[in-house]
């Protein structure tokens, strides 16, 4: 007899006996999106980290990496050498289950409402999940603090790099990286990519403002001087870790090379050899080792046609052995997976050359797999892997993620404090650079009795602050930020008898010259890297009559360019008495009016060359 019923139940029968015993039989191991992951031993002995050494705050660093590397299962390990956007997790219980290491907030990306306080939340919510594994590994939290906390409205934002690169001044640079990092530490971030050692050698290229500028030497002794204000030391640990980036060369990307089709310099070739490449772009670097650098980002240029991301020889060769550096290399924005045609051998050829720590930075899952993958097949070693491991888990312990309290909202008022906000006029006054000055035009008197300002600049802290402000590539208005604007300091700075008429396009219903003074401020609008790549920074129409209109109302014409480089004023030049480059200021426009006032002399220098005429 056939009962075809009978025969499909004992199938499905045998199916699902036969799957629970190859459950039972693969053990602790559940396989997901082709995902080894182990189950969750979080009860077992191992766990028991009571009187591990590792937590033992009185031992020296080695020790401590010593004994919990000895505890680290393979899964962990892997876990510790991968980044990840935050907005890529979903739910912080993945934080756990995969035994995550780092993330990071990139450009913008915040708690939903943006204030201090639920930055803080946020951030010590994600170290909540990091305290549910095993081994407790607090999580490094990494951000472009490039300018100040400038991601968190409320925080003061400092002038771009390339204004601090004007002042020559390390001092100003130590305090204003140091105060960057108190507002950072607050919210319980303690990893800043910053600061930026490319030394630009074309304006064109739009991260020329992340720079100090385009002298190796200056770039070198201000990148250190940041480098060390952002990680002063708090009891036994930096405050906060900074990073030296981008290795190497960025700054002398080609035009027109971009592997990215929406970018022109960015993600492009370096055609150089390695001896002026030596003089004028790693110098900086070995300056930045020497001087404490923990964290090192390869940048996502080729040199001469070879990925810097894959690069061993520049990587290992050059950065750990020759210089000597003992921190980690961390890749630069999915730059682990520009190496090669497949994510796999990307990946591969990017731990071997030297990365340590891959900012995939959204597929943490993908990540696992092909680690698993590489070392179950011996294209990682596990040496490569422990040493990787080693070299991040130390930087840990030096930045006292083991030990330091978990960060309370009493804390959160040095963020835009006045003390930080003062710091921040201090260092835009030192980086104001006196252009033009024909006929002693700057400075000008407080005490006139008519001024007119307009331009595109004028009242708008969205444009002071230029990009990586609130979101990746900034904001172009007031919206949300807290600072003082131009017009704002112009009118403060005045005399109660001087009268200050704004208006942004320049209409003003006067006569010709009936104004003393006429103030137009006009520049770029905020850009960051690979958008901001320009064929031809200038002036816009728009800006240009503007000017022709403030010039026709007043006796005396002053023209403040805010911008991230210099912009092509060849042209127009000539017409215009009294020029000043103002850089991006950020939030304290008050520090311009200190020098245009004269309450100040112009002592700053131009940190790239302009050419005028
Ligand atoms: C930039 C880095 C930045 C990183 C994280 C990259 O695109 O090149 O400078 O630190 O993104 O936002
Ligand atoms: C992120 C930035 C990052 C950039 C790289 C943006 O979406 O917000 O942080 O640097 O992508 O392309």
């Amino acid at each position: 007899m056939y009962f075809p019923h009978i025969t499909k139940n004992k199938k499905i029968l045998f199916f699902t006996i036969s799957s629970v015993f190859l459950i039972i039989g693969v053990g602790f191991l559940v396989v997901k999106n082709n995902v080894m992951v182990p189950a969750n031993d979080i009860l077992s002995e191992r766990c028991n980290q009571a009187d591990a050494p590792y937590v033992d705050s009185m031992l020296p660093v080695f020790e401590r990496v010593d004994d919990l590397m000895g505890r680290l299962t393979e899964w962990e390990k892997i876990g510790q050498m991968v980044i990840i956007e935050k907005n890529s997790i979903h739910d912080p219980s993945e934080i756990t289950k995969y035994n995550l290491g780092a993330l990071l907030s990139g450009g913008g990306a915040g708690p939903k409402e943006d204030t201090p306080l639920a930055w803080l939340q946020m951030v010590n919510g994600f170290q909540i999940a990091a305290k549910n594994t095993c081994l407790k590994i607090p999580l490094l939290y990494g951000i472009d603090a490039i300018h100040g906390h400038a991601n968190v409205l409320g925080a003061t934002v400092f002038p771009h790099a390339i204004a601090l690169g004007a002042t020559g001044d390390s001092n100003l640079v130590r305090r204003v990286a140091d105060a960057t990092a108190q507002e950072m530490a607050a919210t319980g971030i303690y990893w800043s990519f910053s600061p930026n050692l490319d030394v630009p050698r074309d304006i064109r290229w739009g991260k020329t403002y992340e720079t100090f500028g385009s002298n190796t030497a200056n770039v070198a002794k201000l990148g250190v001087a940041y480098l060390q204000g952002t990680q002063v030391p708090v009891n036994k640990y930096f405050n906060v870790l900074a990073t030296a980036k981008h290795f190497i060369g960025g700054g002398a990307m080609e035009y027109g090379t971009s592997r990215n089709k929406n970018f022109k310099i960015e993600e492009g070739n370096i055609t150089l050899s390695e001896k002026y490449l030596r003089q004028t772009h790693l110098f900086p670097f070995q300056e930045a080792v020497a001087g404490g650098a923990q964290v090192v980002m390869v940048g996502t240029a080729t040199w001469n046609g070879v990925n810097n991301t894959g690069n061993h020889y520049l990587l290992t060769d050059i950065l750990k052995k020759e210089l000597g550096f003992s921190g980690f290399v961390v890749s630069d924005w999915y730059g682990a997976y520009q190496v090669s045609y497949t994510r796999y051998d990307s990946l591969v050829s990017s731990i071997n050359a030297g990365v340590d720590m891959v900012m995939t930075p959204f597929e943490y899952k993908d990540f696992m797999v092909n680690m698993q993958k590489a070392l179950g097949n011996g294209d990682i070693t596990k040496e490569r892997l422990d040493d990787a491991v080693r070299r991040i888990l130390t930087v840990k312990f030096k930045t006292g993620l083991f030990d330091r309290p978990e960060p309370t909202q009493e804390g959160l008022s040095v963020i835009g404090s006045a003390a930080h906000r003062a710091l921040a006029r201090e260092a835009v006054r030192k980086s104001q650079v006196l252009l033009k000055n024909e006929n002693s035009a700057l400075p000008l008197s407080k005490s006139v009795s008519k001024i007119i300002v307009a331009g595109s600049g004028a009242n708008n802290l969205g444009r002071q602050a230029g990009g990586w402000t609130t979101e990746w590539q900034g904001i172009d208005g007031n919206y949300g930020l807290t600072g003082t604007t131009i017009l704002e300091a112009i009118k403060s700075a005045v005399s109660q008898h001087t009268s200050v008429e704004y208006n942004k396009q320049g209409y003003f219903s006067g006569k010709d010259r009936f104004a003393d003074v006429g103030i137009a401020v006009v520049g770029e609008k905020p850009y960051a890297e690979g958008w901001g790549d320009n064929a031809n920074p200038s002036l816009s129409p728009e800006d240009l009559v503007t000017i022709q209109k403030v010039k026709a109302k007043s006796k005396k014409l002053i023209v403040v360019i805010i911008s991230g480089r210099p912009l092509d004023i060849k042209k127009y030049i000539h017409e215009w008495p009294g020029v000043m480059a103002s850089w991006l200021p950020g939030s304290e426009a008050s520090g311009i009016t200190d020098v245009l006032f004269g309450d100040y002399y112009f002592t700053g220098q131009l940190p790239v060359a302009w050419p005028l005429y």
